[in-house]
């Protein structure tokens, strides 16, 4: 059966894309962000993962808001990335990891999870940034993706509780897949932030820290707030800690607990509170 070994989780923000392509990681306005990834980078070339089940919210590449799943699943053999209109450099396409998908599909739906099954898929940032990220010197990451996407841009989005429940579907689903494949989760998007409106550039840091606190120690702390309170505490876009939710509740499923490889946590990227973590299962 399938290893599900470790977590990773990151915030996606397009600037990283530009900075990477400028080579700026050490101007003093990058470094604080970009010198949270090396010690993840010493524990990746040990754990080497061969398959990656990524949790991102697509932001208008591939779902627009006439169609919006609130979970999809991708079962494609590769996945492509386009231009949004950031200015950035469209990354090349990664591979997909095709026997796992259709896994996951069958047990998802099996656990009563109506998921949308996508055999063509396109990949914003949110789902190539973190790659660029973890594996810097790999374009593509050495790891084949399961993306699967889950609605933080058009309300309702579905409650944290549900994603908890999600994640830890994907947990069991990943174990019981028949293969020796070494497998991780991985999460993309927040910490808190808001873009629009009157609270543009909220960011809330005490919350954030107790919520990377939770990822440790009580990993289901979130799923007490409705989708407005998280709105409220994280920002329009900070709802995007769903995803961290998800991978967390994926890791509780697997092992006997986690133990934090490094994190880091930085204010402000763009509008933006970053996080970064990595979590191995023990
Ligand atoms: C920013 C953050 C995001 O999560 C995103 O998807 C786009 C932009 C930002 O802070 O600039
Ligand atoms: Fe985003």
């Amino acid at each position: 059966m399938a290893n599900l070994i470790g977590g990773l989780a990151s915030s996606h923000i397009p600037a990283i894309g530009a900075a990477i392509a400028k080579g700026q990681q050490q101007a003093p306005y990058w470094k604080p962000f970009f010198d949270g990834f090396p010690p993840i980078h010493r524990w990746l070339e040990t754990a080497r993962p061969d398959v990656m089940v990524v949790f991102y919210n697509d932001h208008g590449l591939n779902f627009f808001l006439d169609k919006m799943p609130t979970f999809a699943v991708g079962a494609a053999p590769e996945y492509r990335n386009a231009d949004e209109g950031w200015g950035i450099p469209t990354l090349p396409a990664m591979a997909g990891a095709t026997d796992l998908s259709w896994h996951l599909i069958e047990h998802l739906m099996e656990e009563e999870f109506d998921i949308v099954t996508c055999q063509e898929m396109l990949v914003d940032h949110a789902c190539t940034l973190p790659f660029k990220l973890f594996w810097p010197d790999a374009s593509p990451a050495p790891v084949k993706i399961v993306p699967i996407n889950i609605n933080t841009v058009q309300f309702p989005l579905p409650k944290a509780s549900r994603v908890y429940a999600l994640g830890q579907a994907v947990g069991r689903a990943i174990q019981s897949w028949d293969s020796d494949q070494r497998v991780m989760v991985m999460a993309t998007g927040g910490l808190s932030h808001q873009l629009e409106g009157e609270r543009a550039g909220f960011i809330n840091k005490a919350f954030d820290l107790q919520f990377l606190q939770s990822m440790e120690s009580n990993p289901a702390w979130a799923t007490q707030f409705t989708d407005r309170q998280l709105v409220e505490l994280a920002g329009t876009q900070g709802v995007e800690l769903l995803m961290w939710l998800a991978m967390r509740a994926a890791l509780s499923t697997a092992g006997s607990g986690v133990r934090k490889v490094h994190s880091n946590y930085h204010i402000p990227t763009s509008n933006t509170a970053t996080g970064v973590l990595a979590l191995e299962v023990v």
